[in-house]
């Protein structure tokens, strides 16, 4: 038998995997044949439900290092100075199912797994610094509206521009989108930003609001309205393929994280709400402070198994990390109930009457 064989699901070498046992010449096929069946049986399930948002994307592994010290603001192992990280990130757009082309105009999906000491942390974020929506509870309207029509099954800028004028927040997201950033070149020449505002933790058990900026050190790349539809026809992987091949020849892409910090009371007065998540934070008030890079240097070798597969979970909480109670977002996985959105899964209370109320003043 040749070293490179085919074997059955309990690894046991298959003699033979392109022909099925007959009985006698050109006799019918027997159910005995049980690698048959188990090699059908598996290919029928070689397919997940796309996710329902940001089905079509691309990742791979890296590496953050944390070269500045930020310990006064958390006590977390992966942002120890000096701490170096293995990591994977998943690109993806929003919209468009698994075979879309990755040059249609869409906020880009950076959806970062850190492998630390501590456990897992996820960092399920996005291109663009803010977000369409401030309740969670227009998600699944604001989606249908970015995909197809019911009646044509067409997708409909008619749709998409009703939710966005009926819903006057989602103004900010959409000059981004509709600004030169909604059309990157490639994966690489994009910023990646938490989007959302998250909590650090002291050794001193001091709690800090933070906002995640990864900086791309490719710069910014976009493409004219004409390529990115050019592309759209000729190469509907481009992102995809860029991203490959540069990591292939050893181009390997970084992104220099910095971070925000709001003191923790500070949020209780401060002039908008800093939990609103269409809003940026003024860096004149809270200035960036540089933190580490992250670096991708490791294409996958089975795209099913170790990207597709690997799932956010936006719950994955270190001690020293956490996020806060704002109006939510919150992916759930289709393969496991994650235990995302459980009531009271935030570490932190709900503000007073007297101070920023989340839910009732910024939003109404
Ligand atoms: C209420 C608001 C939101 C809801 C209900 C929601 C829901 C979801 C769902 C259901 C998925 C698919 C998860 C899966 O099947 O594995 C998903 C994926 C994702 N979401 Fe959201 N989302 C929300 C807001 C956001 C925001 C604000 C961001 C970015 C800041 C974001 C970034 C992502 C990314 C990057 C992915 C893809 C993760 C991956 O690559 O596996 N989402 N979201």
């Amino acid at each position: 038998m040749n070293a490179n064989f085919s074997t059955t699901q309990s690894g046991a070498p298959v003699i033979d995997d392109g022909h099925s046992s007959v009985m006698g010449r050109d006799g019918a096929i027997p159910l005995t044949d049980h690698y048959l069946i188990e090699k059908l049986a598996q290919f029928n399930r070689e397919r997940v439900p796309e996710r329902v948002v940001h089905a079509k994307g691309g990742g791979a592994f890296g590496v953050f290092e944390t070269t500045e010290d930020v310990s006064m603001f958390t006590k977390a192992a992966l942002f120890q100075q000096g701490a170096t990280t293995e990591t994977l990130l998943r690109f993806s757009s929003v919209a468009g199912e698994q075979g879309s082309p990755d040059t249609w105009r869409d906020p880009r999906g950076f959806a970062l797994k850190f492998y630390t000491p501590e456990g897992n942390y996820d960092l399920v974020g996005n291109n663009t610094p803010v977000f369409f929506i401030r309740d969670g509870i227009k998600f699944p309207d604001f989606i249908h509206s970015q995909k197809r029509l019911p009646g044509t099954n067409l997708r409909d800028a008619d749709m998409q521009w009703d939710f966005w004028t009926l819903s006057p927040e989602s103004a900010h997201q959409v000059t981004w989108l509709m600004g030169d950033r909604g059309l990157p070149n490639s994966w690489r020449t994009m910023n990646g930003y938490g989007s959302h505002t998250y909590m650090w933790i002291n050794e001193a058990g001091e709690k800090f609001w933070v906002k995640y900026h990864f900086k791309s050190n490719q710069g910014h790349e976009v493409l004219s309205v004409d390529e990115a539809e050019a592309l759209a026809g000729s190469d509907a992987d481009h992102h995809l393929r860029d991203l490959s091949e540069n990591i292939a020849k050893g181009n390997h892409p970084s992104w220099d994280l910095k971070v925000q910090i709001m003191p923790y009371h500070d949020a209780k007065d401060y002039r908008f709400n800093p939990f609103d998540l269409t809003k940026v934070w003024p860096q004149a008030d809270y200035p960036l402070i540089p933190v580490g890079k992250l670096t991708l240097n490791r294409n996958p070798e089975n795209y099913f198994s170790q990207i597709e597969t690997a799932i956010q979970r936006t719950t994955s909480r270190r001690s020293s990390r956490r996020r806060s109670r704002r109006r939510t977002l919150f992916p759930a996985s289709r393969r496991a109930p994650t235990a995302c959105c459980r009531p009271g899964s935030s570490p932190t209370p709900t503000r007073t009457a007297t101070g920023w109320e989340p839910t009732m003043r910024s939003s109404r």
